[in-house]
């Protein structure tokens, strides 16, 4: 049995989460492969509203064994933290269901502190990170001096490497004016959460082949989006790991040939967090409408940092390259509900940039910031669809706004959402 890989089609926060959720119940395994606890994804199951940020949505199916593959950054604290507060709501964090890899990299504090001091010095040139450590993590990745998750079964070794983390950091710090961390005090929480994260560590590259020989479905459970891919997204305002499908397969360690569904997650309109272009933006009164009052848990307030998120029209570029770098064979649409009541709703067809057409995002972020939405105009509808259970039930201003995109990006539509709830979902 193959792998599933489920990805962000747009900047993040498309919906992954609840997604997830639904393509677990067919799964034995759900695995992470990039990121780490910038990533936010809320799952409702009943009353319950979980907010995951690096235990996947599988852990809220039983039986379900969950992985944190070697492409993630993992702040063991905020781990620890994560899962006493699942085992609290009741779920089982025992090591039959939760996986770590020994070759995760670890997010310290002084990757914190450095990642706060690295966006003070861009000053408006800063990228809007969510603070966690993420980019300085993978900088000690790339730069080959990072700490590996497998470092924590030797606590004494683990000590070391943070003292010795903390220390360097120091030395960046001070050049940039930040008081230095104590390295006894930074590290002696991250000591007790390693011990107890030592019967959690793995070699999931081995773990998952062996589970996809035997016949297991793996989902990949894809974090952040890809217009935020270090590589494919609006550098340098992206974060710094591969979250599209190709990341998958480095960020797990498992051949193409395992994968038989790439799963395209998009919301109905535009939403991003942080800085960078985001060419179909609306200010003013549309965009508040796309918002929400924050009244809502799903109203776009970022469920990591619970900054307001900027939002706008749907665009299709965005959508048409997404579908082209990840490969998508569908793609779920979220939220339509909230676009109930707009009397007219646009999609962005192309840009125009200095008078000239384009059907793909340019890859500078100077001609994105002079990219004009090309938009075409499509009806709205009035009727609230957040409890339509059957297509044909839909209005035909909705059915025609949703096979408009399947006819723009290539890609069909199986399934969509019509509110966070694991039920409010219209299958066609
Ligand atoms: P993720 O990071 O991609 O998992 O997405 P987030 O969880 O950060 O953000 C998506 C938000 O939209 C969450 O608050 C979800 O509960 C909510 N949501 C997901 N699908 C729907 C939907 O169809 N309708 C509404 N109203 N909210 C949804
Ligand atoms: P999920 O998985 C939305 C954004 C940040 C910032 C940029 C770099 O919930 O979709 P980082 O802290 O990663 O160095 O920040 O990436 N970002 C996200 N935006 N959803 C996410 O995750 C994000 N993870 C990172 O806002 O613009
Ligand atoms: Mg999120």
């Amino acid at each position: 049995m193959p792998a599933t890989i489920l990805v962000g089609a747009q900047w993040g926060d498309e919906g992954k989460g609840r997604v997830a959720d639904w393509l677990a119940g067919e799964s034995e395994v759900v695995a992470r492969f990039a990121g780490g606890d910038n990533a936010g994804h809320t799952v409702v199951v009943g009353e319950k509203v979980y907010k995951l940020h690096l235990v996947p949505s599988g852990i809220l199916h039983p039986g379900i064994t969950c992985v944190l593959g070697n492409g993630m950054v993992i702040n063991p604290v905020n781990l620890i933290r994560e899962m006493d507060g699942l085992q609290a709501s009741g779920v089982d964090m025992s090591p039959e269901r939760l996986v770590i890899s020994t070759r995760a990299h670890i997010i310290t504090p002084a990757h914190i502190a450095l990642d706060g001091a690295s966006e003070k010095a861009r000053g408006d040139q800063a990228i809007g990170t969510t603070l966690r450590g993420i980019g300085p993590a993978y900088l000690d990745k790339t730069g080959r001096k990072g700490i590996r998750a497998g470092q924590m079964a030797d606590v004494e070794e683990f000590a070391n490497a943070l003292y010795d983390s903390i220390e360097q950091a120091n030395r960046v710090l001070a050049e940039h004016g930040v008081e230095p961390l104590d390295p006894q005090a930074a590290a002696a929480v991250y000591v007790d959460a390693a011990a107890r994260l030592k019967p959690y560590l793995r070699d999931t590259s081995v773990y998952l082949n062996q589970r996809l020989k035997t016949g297991a479905r793996v989902l990949c459970e894809g974090a952040q989006g890809t217009l935020l891919d270090v590589d494919h997204g609006d550098y340098p305002f992206v974060t710094s790991s591969s979250p599209t499908a190709g990341g998958a397969l480095t960020g797990l360690g498992f051949g193409p040939c395992h994968v038989d569904r790439v799963v395209g997650v998009a919301k109905s309109f535009s939403t991003r967090v942080g800085g960078g272009p985001m060419p179909t933006e609306l200010h003013g009164e549309l965009g508040d409408r796309l918002r929400g009052t924050g009244e809502n848990f799903w109203d776009e307030y970022g469920t990591t940092t619970g900054r307001p998120r900027r939002c706008g029209w749907l665009d299709a570029v965005v959508l048409r390259y997404a579908a082209q770098i990840n490969g998508f064979t569908e793609l779920v649409l979220t939220k339509l509900d909230v676009l109930s009541g707009f009397d007219e709703l646009k999609i962005a067809l192309a840009y125009e940039i200095d008078g000239k057409r384009v059907d793909y995002p340019p890859s500078t972020v100077a001609e994105l910031e002079r990219a004009t939405p090309v938009y075409e105009s499509l009806a709205g509808w009035s009727a609230d669809i957040s409890r339509i259970q059957a297509a044909a039930d839909l209005p035909e201003a909705t059915r025609a706004y949703i096979r408009h995109i399947e006819a723009l990006c290539d890609v069909p539509v199986p399934m969509v959402s019509v509110g966070p709830e694991r039920d409010q979902v219209v299958f066609f």
